[in-house]
């Protein structure tokens, strides 16, 4: 235990001290010495409206002063009917029944259940592999892990992991399958469908329960979007050979996006969406999916209604009214507008960014989700050797100058390629996103002192 701090807490990181936040005032972060961090990465994309509202505090602790605990085996609240109104109102017009979870990994563990309870129902009982894609995030529970291409998440895991299949995303900005984006675009020809279909049959369709996607490839790769067209294609080969099509929206729903949900920016209806983080704006731990009608008949009338699964948290009352106050304020503070003001004017000021530091390489992203690659050199297309960790140091550095962001890794291969999310509360203001831009732009500069120092260490060890 020698270096490691005495407390009670298994820290994400043992060997780490963690500031200990006091409170949070708007996109603020604030600690016990006073120091305020700028909430760039609204936690983990999840305190959409960033903190301290009154509105949703109180109508928690209303409906926790009215039932603390109701096991939805036996009754139901008014809040769990209310928020699943709300929400199948703003979905696909198909998808209509809302199942609630606690958090995005339950989420989508319980849609490649019911993907596999609904087949089987239906006289399809071999159907039970789930295709995902490298480089993708589902979650960190056994069966959303299998399906999730998260190299690094995967590997200490392998041996427990489900036997999933996995293809690549299009990540056209550095094509896994070698490709040239207008190339595919003119010719309508795409690897990365075909690819879909070459693996749908190498499995067997009969064997084939779901494909799960992020409509937006978030943590792993930094706010990708799909070219337009892809989930389309998608659709189709999931159509062709019966699969349900899940379609992630735990980080890009209730507006991050622009829309409701990115689902009506790809332009098809999912069989299952499934969702988390944004629903209460992170202040209750909640989650769930929205079924599409002919799943629900499927449970009808194959079965006795009943999805065999559950957890003793669904719809916990204080979580969904979490979730109804977080929705009404969306609703009162206009935030799709806003998101759809300030997605804009966010790109636009990383693109000036980028042109002062060749670290970036590339700004992405739909909305509040933009993502930018960071590159070593971008004039040699020169990629940071991971053991760099530069996404990690950057964002260390940006934490000093007090904002937040979320780096990750692994975008291009599971551990090459370093980017940067930035993903403020949809309510940020231009002065914030300013501030935001601001700090970045030091910590750049920061970061460059830094690089010099090690390749001088370098040249004279
Ligand atoms: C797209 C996506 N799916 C699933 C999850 C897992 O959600 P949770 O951490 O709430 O289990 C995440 C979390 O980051 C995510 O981004």
């Amino acid at each position: 235990m020698d270096g490691i701090k005495k407390d009670y807490v298994f820290h994400r990181d043992l060997k780490k001290e963690y500031p200990i936040i006091t409170h949070g005032v708007g996109v603020y972060l604030i600690d016990e010495n006073g120091k305020k961090y700028l909430d760039a990465c609204s936690g983990a994309v999840a305190a959409n409206l960033g903190h301290g509202i009154i509105s949703i505090g109180e109508s928690m602790a209303e409906q926790a002063k009215k039932a603390a605990f109701v096991h939805t085996m036996r009754f139901e609240t008014k809040a769990l009917h209310e928020l699943a109104e709300t929400i199948g109102k703003m979905a696909p017009i198909h998808l209509n029944k809302v199942y609630f979870t606690t958090g995005g990994s339950e989420a989508n563990e319980s849609a490649l259940k019911l993907a596999r309870q609904f087949h089987r129902d239906a006289g399809r009982p071999q159907k039970h592999i789930v295709i995902g894609r490298w480089q993708s995030y589902h979650g960190n529970t056994i069966g959303s892990l299998s399906a999730g291409g998260d190299v690094k998440r995967r590997h200490a895991y392998t041996p427990n992991l489900l036997n999933y299949a996995h293809v690549y995303s299009p990540y056209c900005h550095r094509c896994p399958y070698d490709r040239q984006k207008n190339d595919c675009l003119s010719k309508q020809n795409w690897t990365c469908v075909t690819d879909i279909e070459k693996t749908i049959l190498e499995l067997g369709p009969e064997n084939v329960s779901a494909f799960i996607a992020e409509p937006i490839v978030g943590s792993q790769q930094g706010a990708v979007p799909p070219p337009p067209g892809y989930f389309e294609k998608v659709r189709e080969l999931c159509d062709r050979y019966e699969i349900v099509l899940i379609i992630d929206e735990v980080m890009t729903g209730f507006g991050r996006t622009g829309t409701n949900f990115a689902t009506e920016q790809i332009g098809i209806e999912p069989d299952i969406i499934t969702f988390g983080k944004g629903v209460s704006a992170g202040y209750a731990p909640l989650a769930g999916m929205i079924v599409h009608d002919r799943l629900i008949d499927g449970l009808i009338q194959n079965s006795d209604g009943k999805f065999i699964h559950g957890y003793t948290y669904s719809g916990h009352p204080v979580a969904v009214a979490a979730g109804l106050a977080a929705l009404e304020v969306y609703e009162q503070e206009m935030v799709l507008e806003n998101v759809k003001k300030q997605g804009p004017y966010l790109v636009n000021r990383l693109l000036e960014l980028k042109q002062k530091h060749s670290y970036i390489s590339d700004v992405r992203g739909k909305g509040l989700l933009i993502g930018i690659e960071l590159v070593k050199d971008r004039k040699h297309d020169l990629l940071f050797d991971p053991s760099e960790k530069a996404a990690e140091r950057l964002n260390g550095i940006a934490i000093e100058l007090g904002a937040v962001f979320y780096p990750g890794s692994g975008a291009i291969d599971g551990t090459k390629g370093e980017h940067l999310i930035i993903s403020p509360p949809l309510n940020v203001t231009n002065t914030e996103i300013d501030e935001i831009v601001r700090i970045l732009d030091e910590s750049f500069t920061i970061f460059k002192g830094l690089l010099r120092k090690d390749e001088l260490y370098e040249i004279t060890k």
